[in-house]
């Protein structure tokens, strides 16, 4: 194929809005799958990807298309949908020259769409609105097509209505594709300058990269180096993706696939790296920002005996995902774990799930976090880090205020776009969650898009499922990075009759501490059993108590429900409540369950 018969594309959208039915029916019409009238999605390959609906990793499929007369190469590159994974959407996109922005004809603009056409644009990328679901009764593509002119300045005759699901329409996307979109820009005469866009990880082959060549050509007993790491590989393997792995002889410049060369660690296959050829070295292209975790989470084994299933489970699980940053954690309470760092909420879950479906663990996650910084005062706690503004993760090291300038804590740019009729309830869930109002607009005449700072502490916990619930479900929300901001931060303890329990003190926003300690007391006076004399649970910032519960002094006689009877029925008793025992932990007298740790600590 020469260049010019080449388009590489990428297909984005609000979750839901079709992208997956869209790319099966693209390949269904160019011959790559069987045509059927189910929804087979065969780009979704994951487990949870099928159930949660959501698109998880991108995938990658090459179609042949025969137009005016021509062969095409359409190089399909699949993007996540979902906020956590907008890394994922960049680095697909700065493989393509143009994207298909799919809307849903009955939704609208939803806050994802606004977030993923910035990234299209951003990029300088051909913009293709596809208006998908057309044949659903409540479909007004009219009105979707008004806000897309006004949101994004598209001429609303550019607009493609399609339904995806009934291939209606479809055949003019990819002639869209490929009269819009301009081919990739690459000489074929100079050395190979390849794009290391994505990466997976096989067993026997060790990392399949997928790369976009710019320059050049690649085939397999080359010499390559990553201009990232220095190291040089011999390659073994060069094809396409169909999305099924197709050999092929050599790839192009303009050609997307993949490429597997020996590289044995997905930390070798750094996102973002260039590839060339070791005659022939050339400038790497600009790379990609490393995502960083937003979001963390201890994991402990439910049994610690199942601590090393556990870990070789995490070690093949992140092999495939390199953005999960993994460290050993261990609790009095819960064991030897990790702390695990997430780019987002729906990351941390999708990760929790996979590990359950696909390596059969029992894991205990407890409630996330997001890491604070602060500048330090202290010139000791200086000389110790070695610097002056440090990250904190885990509460534990918290430093104290007369240590430290100033605490900071992370910030998004929170995007919600609604019908009106919802807007007073969703103000005030903002207003509540320390949000600050940046702008609102009125996307249509019934719908509004919101802007908000908000503390990424305050919507990482439930913020969603309650925009969600006070919205009938009609409510969307995107957020991005906002950098960090200076906050009145305090460090919780958590006291059982005077003594402070160390896993569960608490980073909290001074406004937020008193419901913040409340609960947690209530859920240990609920899951600490009485003991022979009264407890006292309290939550306190230094020595100022903001919360307090008692748990009654209580002697539980395992024996009195035998009415003297059976003496092995009472032997068994007995050892039952020594088991028990064992299963406690002493913080001074009090003898504390590891339910009540799991409950409190545990994400709801
Ligand atoms: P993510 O991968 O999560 O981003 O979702 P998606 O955008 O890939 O959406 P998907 O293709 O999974 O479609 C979501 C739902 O909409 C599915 O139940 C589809 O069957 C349905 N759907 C897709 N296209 C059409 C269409 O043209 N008409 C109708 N009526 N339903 C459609």
């Amino acid at each position: 194929y020469a260049v010019e018969n080449i388009r590489n594309f990428s297909i984005i959208a609000h979750v839901d809005h079709g992208k997956s039915t869209l790319a099966d029916r693209l390949l269904e019409i160019t011959g790559r799958i069987p045509k059927t009238d189910s929804n087979r999605q065969v780009l979704d390959k994951l487990q949870v990807e099928r159930e949660r609906g959501i698109t998880v990793k991108a995938q990658t499929a090459s179609l042949f298309y025969n137009f005016d007369g021509k062969k095409y190469l359409l190089n399909l590159i699949d993007t996540p949908g979902h906020v956590d994974f907008s890394y994922e959407v960049s680095r697909s996109l700065s493989a393509c020259q143009g994207v298909l922005l799919v809307v849903d004809a009955n939704e609208g603009i939803q806050a994802q769409t606004v977030a993923n056409f910035f990234l299209a644009f951003e990029a300088q990328l051909s913009i293709i609105p596809v208006i998908n679901k057309i044949d659903l009764k409540n479909a007004d593509p009219e009105r979707v097509e008004k806000q897309i002119e006004k949101m994004f300045d598209i001429p609303r005759s550019d607009c493609v209505r399609i339904s995806a699901k009934f291939g209606t329409n479809v055949e003019r996307v990819l002639q869209e594709v490929i009269t819009k979109i301009p081919p990739p820009k690459t000489e074929r005469i100079s050395p190979l300058k390849a794009l290391l866009f994505d990466s997976t990880f096989d067993h026997y082959r060790g990392v399949v990269a997928n790369i976009a060549l710019f320059g050049g050509e690649v085939t397999r007993g080359h010499r390559i180096v990553s201009a990232h790491t220095g190291k040089s590989y011999e390659v073994n393997e060069v094809g396409i993706l169909t999305p099924e792995e197709l050999p092929a002889d050599k790839l192009y410049a303009g050609q997307v696939g993949y490429l597997i060369a020996g590289m044995k660690e997905v930390k070798e296959a750094q996102i973002g790296d260039t590839l060339y050829l070791q005659k022939q070295p050339v400038k790497p292209m600009p790379g990609f920002k490393s995502a960083k975790p937003m979001v963390f989470a201890g994991m402990f084994p439910v049994d610690q005996s199942e601590y090393n299933n556990l870990k070789s489970a995490l070690e093949k699980l992140t092999l495939n995902d390199s953005s999960v940053t993994v460290h050993r954690d261990s609790s009095a309470a819960l064991g030897a774990g990790w702390r695990l760092g997430f780019l987002g909420l729906l990351h941390l879950e999708v990760f929790n799930q996979r590990l359950e479906q696909e390596y059969n663990a029992s894991v205990i996650m407890t409630s996330p976090t997001v890491p604070y910084k602060a500048i330090l005062s202290s010139h000791k706690l200086i000389k110790e880090y070695g610097e002056k503004e440090i990250t904190i993760v885990n509460p534990a090291e918290f430093p104290d205020k007369s240590q430290v300038l100033e605490y900071l804590e992370p910030m998004v740019l929170g995007t919600i776009i609604s019908p009106d009729e919802f807007m007073s309830k969703i103000l005030s869930l903002c207003q509540s969650r320390r949000g600050i109002q940046k702008s609102l607009v009125y996307i249509d005449d019934h719908r509004i898009m919101l802007k908000y700072l908000f503390p990424l502490n305050e919507i990482v916990v439930d913020f969603y499922d309650g925009l969600k619930s006070m919205s009938s479900g009609y409510a969307s929300f995107d957020y991005e990075d906002a950098g960090y901001q200076s906050a009145d931060l305090v460090k919780m303890d958590i006291l059982l009759n005077g003594r402070p329990v160390e896993e569960l003190v608490t980073i909290a926003h001074r406004e937020k501490a008193y419901p913040v300690g409340k609960a947690i007391c209530e859920r240990l006076r609920e899951s600490i059993p009485r003991q022979l004399f009264e407890i006292a649970i309290q939550a306190a910032i230094g020595s100022k108590v903001l919360a307090r519960e008692t748990v009654k002094a209580y002697r539980k006689n395992v024996l009195a429900k035998c009415y003297g009877g059976d003496i092995t029925r009472k032997m068994k008793l007995l050892k039952r409540q020594a088991e028990g025992k064992k299963k406690m932990r002493k913080i001074g007298n009090v003898e504390v369950p590891k339910d009540a740790f799991i409950s409190v600590l545990k994400r709801t």
